[in-house]
């Protein structure tokens, strides 16, 4: 694909994302010679500071981007950097947006950039509409040369309510094939294979359904707790963090149908036909009895004392927003009738890891007795992050005496492929974006199905602020109850345990 000429804006320019994933990531596409040969981003924000401050703090001194540097392309780093200009916007808007739209003019003459320009916001998403309106009042959204793109960063919304009037406040600056909204797990090279293991092989799709699918688990884990980001994360919580966006988006790609094409809208008409068939847990009671949530409390991990949730920076003292979050769903559709879903997600736990589990089901008759009923199933376990991978367990033959049966693993790394520089997730989206191809964007029926599957749980868990809460210490799998939600005995699979 090509990539025109073109100018990046980026609102929030002096803020964490910029410098910690965005410039490196443009870095890395300008090292892979994936830029177009005009190409200028302009960092846009409230801090008072001049271009040559702004490119030595996210590039020539930035923490982030020097350690991916090695000594010999100090030269050229020289030469990413003065591709980087910034730009204040005062408290003024009018007048600040007009001397923006004045800059972005005299440097797109200046570097030939063709009138083509991409918009990321990264500030915080009270600003979205408010800079869409000032750029539309600035003659900035117009596409008279070249064309307009706009990237924006979750959170999407805070509700379903808030989504759709987030989506309307937009679409009335730019047509939603304009409107490119961030969800970084589809940046991900396994989320993505995700879509090509199921759709390119011949084996795996014919028992993707009811009929050979016991059920399915996600496991989303981190070590670390909220870190510096207490102020945001009380006032989201995990099941709006990371289930509402990319563990939904995970769902969506095993539950969707197969597209007629790789087309982006294709691909997201099945996923927002997946988004929309989950069973919504509409009472109290069927979401008190499904869903489960937990906070991590203080405790000492390999002789290290561990602040709680409470006692993190920002966050209140006395807060009920959930850590971790269990739930249990079901789709109601022909594929998937009656397939319970599990998916569970936590800060602080023991392990960074996320993975899908396809458990299919037991033999219907059983020629080989076994007491355990948890190994005897066919797992397909894709991993999604870290050791990026493929793996699927099946029973063999113990050697010896009897018909004994044991799991062995057939495995696929990434890393064993010639071929594997994995690309980071930004890197992947900005240069999808700046190629106007927006499959691995959500689109705004998805983002509106996914809160209208979460609404519910959040209003219920918000009437009832310490039902199924509880506390778990920090480093381990989350409260002991959530074992409960998977039947059958199967139980969670930990990974490395
Ligand atoms: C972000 C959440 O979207 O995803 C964070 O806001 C979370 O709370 C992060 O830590 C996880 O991303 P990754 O790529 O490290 O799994």
């Amino acid at each position: 694909k090509k990539t025109l000429n073109q100018m990046l804006i980026i609102f929030g320019a002096s803020g964490d994302l910029t410098a910690r994933k965005l410039i490196p990531a443009i870095y890395n596409l300008y090292k892979g010679q994936h830029l177009p040969e005009n190409f200028v981003v302009l960092g846009v924000s409230r801090s008072n500071m001049g271009s040559e401050e702004f490119r030595s703090k996210v590039v020539l001194e930035s923490e982030f981007l020097q350690k991916k540097i090695a000594k010999e392309e100090k030269d050229f780093v020289q030469k990413f950097a003065d591709k980087l200009y910034y730009e204040d916007l005062g408290t003024d808007y009018d007048a600040s947006y007009e001397k923006l739209a004045k800059r972005i003019n005299q440097l797109d003459e200046e570097h030939g950039t063709d009138g083509n320009l991409i918009f990321y916001l990264s500030t915080p998403p009270s600003l979205y509409e408010t800079i869409a309106k000032n750029l539309h009042d600035a003659g900035l959204t117009k596409e008279e040369k070249g064309w307009r793109r706009l990237i924006v960063e979750k959170p999407f919304g805070y509700n379903l309510k808030s989504a759709k009037a987030l989506n309307d406040g937009l679409h009335y600056y730019f047509n939603e094939g304009q409107v490119y909204r961030i969800d970084h797990y589809l940046g991900k090279e396994t989320v993505q294979n995700l879509l090509v293991t199921r759709f390119s092989n011949s084996i795996f799709e014919p028992l993707w359904n009811r009929r050979y699918i016991h059920h399915v688990e996600i496991t989303n884990a981190e070590t670390v707790g909220v870190e510096k980001r207490g102020g945001y994360y009380d006032k989201s919580g995990a099941l709006r963090d990371m289930f509402q966006s990319h563990l939904l988006q995970i769902v969506s790609l095993i539950v969707m149908e197969p597209p007629i094409s790789s087309d982006a809208e294709e691909i997201r008409d099945e996923k927002v036909k997946a988004l929309k068939s989950l069973r919504i847990m509409k009472d109290e009671e069927t979401i008190i009895k499904n869903t489960l949530r937990g906070q991590y409390v203080g405790s000492t991990i390999g002789g290290k004392k561990v602040k709680g949730y409470r006692e993190e920076e920002g966050v209140n003292p006395e807060s009920t927003t959930e850590t971790f979050a269990a739930l249990k769903f079901y789709v109601d559709n022909w594929r998937w009738k009656d397939v319970p879903f599990y998916v569970r997600t936590g800060k602080a736990m023991p392990t960074k890891v996320t993975e899908v589990v396809i458990h299919f089901k037991t033999p219907h008759h059983e020629v080989f007795k076994s007491q355990d009923v948890y190994k005897k199933d066919n797992k397909l376990i894709i991993r999604i992050q870290p050791d990026e991978g493929v793996l699927l367990k099946f029973g063999v033959k113990v050697p010896g005496l009897g018909f004994h049966v044991e799991q062995a693993n057939m495995d696929f790394y990434y890393s064993d492929l010639d071929s594997a520089q994995v690309m980071d997730a930004y890197e992947r989206l900005l240069l999808d974006a700046m190629q106007g191809d927006t499959t691995l964007y959500a689109r705004a029926d998805e983002v509106e199905a996914a809160w209208r599957f979460v609404d519910p749980i959040l209003e219920c868990w918000e009437n009832n602020p310490s039902v199924n809460t509880y506390g778990y210490a920090a480093g381990t799998w989350g409260p002991k109850n959530s074992d409960e939600l998977i039947e059958d005995s199967f139980g969670w699979r930990n990974p490395g345990d």
